[in-house]
């Protein structure tokens, strides 16, 4: 259910009117549903009941600290992809011990300082990173518990810059490298194998990719264990899709039931294998329709070929339209009788590339306000403050209280670690 409903003719954030929430904080603002975040996380949680199983939020989708702090409270791990985000779990009170580390790239600064944490895993995604991560623990004295991250070649059927499990792409090792990559981890004195992974894109919209890649990750979990290398975890990455425009995303509930289901049978047909802790890395599901961009129109602009509606957020607040010609929903907040006309939503930066709607049929005039929808999900983390411009505030709401979890940026912020040079 969304929790960005109209009442009276005024859509709310749960009970809170979004007019309310502009005339607070102003715009363009992130404004989250508590209840929403916490339906989406335990529609995961709740079908891990009872299982040995973590959902490890992918906050690369959304990092508030707000954010993570009320996942971590309900028992989500994190799935990281930098120190950087390491850091934010442990300001958050997220736990170490339930985070992997993901990513083509660790630096060793960045391997040193999840190992002087305690994370739960690495996942690792090349030879030379695994030479490189026993390094780092000898030199820190330390074992490593590392997971390889298997590309499963398996097509995910999406946007092909978030596709990520094909042979083309620069994730993971290669499913016919996977054995001897293994055997290159086992025989490192400061590695501990552990377990397996993979990440096939995102928003995913059916799952029978995800249950091949799980298939393929089982046949080799078993040759794994054929030559004495046992696997602990097996970890299906993220990318259950969500709902933008008129697309039905698969189920959390029965997508991870079918999951189970083949784990079941799998360890059953091997009489009384040892039961393997499964793993979730989910961003988008959890926090894409949890929040939206609140935004208000500067300027209409009536155009020969088009009509402009030229809003205060621009595609440094928002990048999934300029970057991947996203659809994203656009509303008015305050429902009128006003004519409509069709429009390509703008911002103020100077890009023709700058858009975040095109071709929208609106009811709008100069200053009133709209929201952009499913914008929870890499929409404020994904920001950028090009052309100067702040990123906008973040607002959390709980029923009909709002909190602001992250104050808009003053420009003065912006050139505030910039100096000049001596005249
Ligand atoms: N695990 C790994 C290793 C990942 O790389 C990702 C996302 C996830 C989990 C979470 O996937 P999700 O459940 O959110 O689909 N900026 C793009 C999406 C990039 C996804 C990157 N990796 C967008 O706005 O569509």
């Amino acid at each position: 259910m969304s929790h960005f409903l109209p009442k009276k003719g005024v859509l709310h954030a749960e009970d809170l009117a979004l007019t309310d929430i502009a005339e607070r904080f102003g715009t363009p603002t992130y404004v989250y549903s508590k209840a929403a975040l916490l339906e989406n996380f335990m529609s995961y949680a709740n079908s891990c009941k009872g299982r040995d199983a973590l959902v490890c939020y992918a906050m690369k989708a959304n990092s508030n600290l707000a954010v993570l702090k009320l996942l971590a409270a309900h028992g989500a791990g994190f799935d990281l992809v930098s120190g950087g985000e390491l850091l934010r779990v442990i300001a958050a009170g997220g736990d170490p011990g339930k985070c992997l580390f993901s990513g083509v790239g660790k630096s060793r600064a960045e391997m040193a300082l999840a190992l002087s944490h305690d994370i739960l895993c690495f996942n690792v995604e090349s030879i030379p990173e695994l030479h490189r991560l026993n390094e780092v623990a000898r030199e820190a004295g330390k074992v490593a518990p590392v997971s390889l991250r298997v590309n499963p070649n398996v097509d995910a059927k999406t946007h092909p810059y978030i596709a990520t499990g094909l042979k083309a792409n620069k994730f993971g090792v290669a499913f016919d490298d996977a054995l001897a990559a293994y055997r290159a981890a086992a025989a490192m004195p400061h590695l501990k194998v552990l377990g397996i992974d993979c990440h096939i894109g995102s928003q995913l919209l059916d799952d029978a990719p995800l249950l091949e890649a799980l298939d393929k990750l089982i046949g080799l979990v078993d040759r794994l264990a054929d030559e004495g290398i046992v696997l602990h975890h097996l970890d299906l990455g993220g990318g259950i899709g969500i709902t933008y425009d008129n697309e039905s995303p698969v189920a959390v509930p029965d997508y991870l039931a079918r999951v189970f289901a083949r784990i079941d049978a799998w360890r059953a047909s091997q009489h009384g294998g040892k039961p393997i802790k499964v793993a979730f890395e989910p961003g988008r599901s959890i926090v894409g329709n949890a929040g939206v961009l609140l935004t208000r129109v500067e300027y209409l602009k009536p155009g020969e070929e088009k009509n402009f509606c030229i809003v205060d957020a621009a595609m440094n607040d928002l990048m999934r339209p300029a970057m991947y010609e996203a659809w994203m929903g656009v509303e008015e907040v305050v429902q009128s009788d006003r004519p409509a006309s069709v429009y390509d939503v703008v911002g103020p930066v100077c890009e023709s590339g700058d858009w975040l709607a095109r071709e929208r049929q609106l009811k709008v005039a100069a200053n009133d306000l709209l929201i952009i929808r499913s914008a929870g999900a890499y929409g404020m983390s994904m920001a950028s403050n090009y052309n100067s411009r702040g990123r906008p505030a973040e607002v959390m709401v709980d029923g009909d209280r709002a909190y602001l979890v992250r104050q808009r940026e003053k420009p003065e912020a912006l050139f505030a670690l910039e100096s000049v040079m001596p005249d």
